[in-house]
């Protein structure tokens, strides 16, 4: 009873916000998609921007804390400094900052900078622990061109768990360059961050993560998108170049990004920093981990949704089950203001230089083939779901113990990594890459860059450059970025001397 009584009142309260926020917001429906009707009521939340300073260190908290996705209530979630994510911090190249990392959860936890080309001690991988009520206090020397990153807890076999708690948030890698380069780079106007992620709600409101058999095959996927931990938020933009930083921390899913309306868009950067120039594209596949810099033009003054298509890596089952997400569905609105200046109207050119990746100077090539299931590792001791150890890498489940082999510093390698079941987002820490081909292909113009992460469609190569030393004692990870993977084993540790 009391249960259903939960029910209807939650049916209730989305029922209002997708009826009554058309009405609230006064807009005209006729002709507008589905999807569309239900306009957004909640501003974009804009997270805090935390300037790090090299006079004090940057303070992050992990919490647990109550935070409302929509304009219902606030339920269970944690959060870094915040009640959702966390803060954005930026940080400047060429200089050494101090952070204290405040564990306030109940378990042990770490904080991985993915993205930071740092030395393994102070990169919060599964060996850098943080106990509850402990503090760790790293030394973040940054030595890397700009571009957005972010850091997330990577606790062993429980990494999951946290990241879709809330445990995330952005950082930037600042070099002051971008007045000049012609870029939009006030925070908040025409510089957004955007996390996106998918949630599923209990019937109480709660977050739900209970990953069944195939959620841990396929990776876990929401009903239910966020942007900036808000359910279908809108955010007022300049009329002009507006600059969106895209970071994917779902679990799982791939999105598939557009334009409601088509339009094309231009990417400027990606994972390990800006592209030679900027790309224009209609269509951005975003999988987990990655981050693109993209340039929207909203000098036509018209209100425009994000969207996204299907997950394109959702296996023939998860189709099935999820036959609902056949169409495109709606992150967010933006809509042009006239009273906000807009301070770029002109596409830069020129961004960055690159030089073309030369495979020649690769000291060992080496192969890794992501096995999505190895067998039924019924009974293992993974949290809840009994199934730790059925996937690996090369036929060996991730191990605390075991170092998979050692890289020299100052090196480079090609790796060829497998993905003969499903499309896997392959993740390296502390060392960087340039793709040199995917599924058969040379890379997307939008790959093109320095990355960490890349969607590994059949068979990529990558030229990794290992320029940071990780001890034995203190390995450097690589694995597949859809975290039930991750934490059932699609992981592997390498040190780099
Ligand atoms: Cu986002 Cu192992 O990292
Ligand atoms: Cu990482
Ligand atoms: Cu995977």
């Amino acid at each position: 009873m009391t249960y259903d009584m939960k029910r209807d009142a939650l049916l209730n309260r989305r029922q209002a916000l997708l009826l009554g926020g058309t009405a609230a917001a006064g807009l005209a429906v006729g002709g507008l998609t589905r999807f569309a009707q239900a306009a957004p009521v909640i501003p974009l939340p804009l997270p805090r921007l935390i300037e790090a300073r090299n006079s004090e260190p940057v303070t992050l908290t992990m919490q647990t804390a109550r935070h409302a996705f929509d304009a219902g209530s606030a339920v269970a979630t944690m959060g870094i400094s915040a009640d959702y994510l966390g803060p954005v911090v930026r940080v400047r190249t060429g200089e050494t900052f101090a952070f204290r990392v405040e564990n306030k959860l109940k378990e042990e936890t770490t904080l991985h900078w993915h993205g930071l080309l740092v030395p393994s001690e102070v990169d919060g991988g599964p060996h850098n622990t943080i106990a509850p009520g402990g503090v760790w206090t790293p030394e973040l020397s940054i030595k890397q061109p700009a571009a957005t990153t972010w850091f997330h807890p990577h606790p062993h076999g429980n990494t999951a768990p946290q990241i879709y708690g809330g445990l995330a948030g952005m950082m930037i890698v600042s070099d002051g360059g971008d007045a000049e380069r012609g870029l939009p780079h006030s925070y908040g106007l025409d510089d957004l961050p955007l996390v996106l992620q998918d949630k599923r709600f209990a019937r109480n409101g709660e977050l739900s993560y209970r990953p069944d058999m195939m959620d841990i095959m396929h990776g876990f996927q929401g009903d239910t998108l966020i942007v900036n931990g808000a359910i279908r938020p809108l955010a007022k933009v300049p009329a002009g170049f507006v600059r969106l930083r895209l970071l994917n921390t779902a679990n799982a899913r791939t999105f598939d990004l557009a334009f409601s309306d088509g339009r094309s868009f231009f990417v400027i950067a990606g994972d390990g920093g800006y592209l030679a120039e900027p790309v224009e594209v209609k269509r951005l596949l975003i999988a987990v981990a990655e981050r693109y810099e993209i340039l929207v033009n909203f000098a036509d003054g018209r209100a425009v949704d994000l969207v996204t298509g299907p997950n394109p890596d959702e296996g023939m089952m998860m189709g099935m089950r999820n036959s609902r997400s056949g169409g495109r569905e709606t992150f967010m609105r933006f809509e042009p203001a006239p009273d906000l200046s807009s301070q770029v109207t002109r596409r830069p050119r020129q961004l960055a230089v690159l030089d073309q990746p030369d495979p020649s100077i690769a000291a060992t090539r080496r192969r890794f083939t992501l096995d999505g299931m190895m067998g039924m590792g019924m009974g293992g001791r993974g949290r809840g779901t009994g199934m730790s150890h059925m996937m690996g890498i090369n036929g060996r489940s991730y191990a605390m113990d075991r170092i998979d082999f050692t890289a020299r510093l100052g090196t480079s390698e090609i790796w060829e990594v497998f993905a003969p079941d499903m499309a896997h987002p392959f993740h390296v820490h502390g060392a960087r890459f340039r793709v040199l081909s995917n599924d058969g292909r040379k890379p997307l113009a939008t790959q093109s860059g320095w990355k960490d992460v890349v969607r590994v469609v059949d068979r990529a190569e990558l030229l990794v450059y290992f320029e940071n030393p990780a001890p034995v004692k203190m390995p450097l990870m690589y694995h597949c970025h859809i975290l039930e993977h991750e934490d059932n084993g699609m992981m592997g540790q390498f040190a780099v001397a």
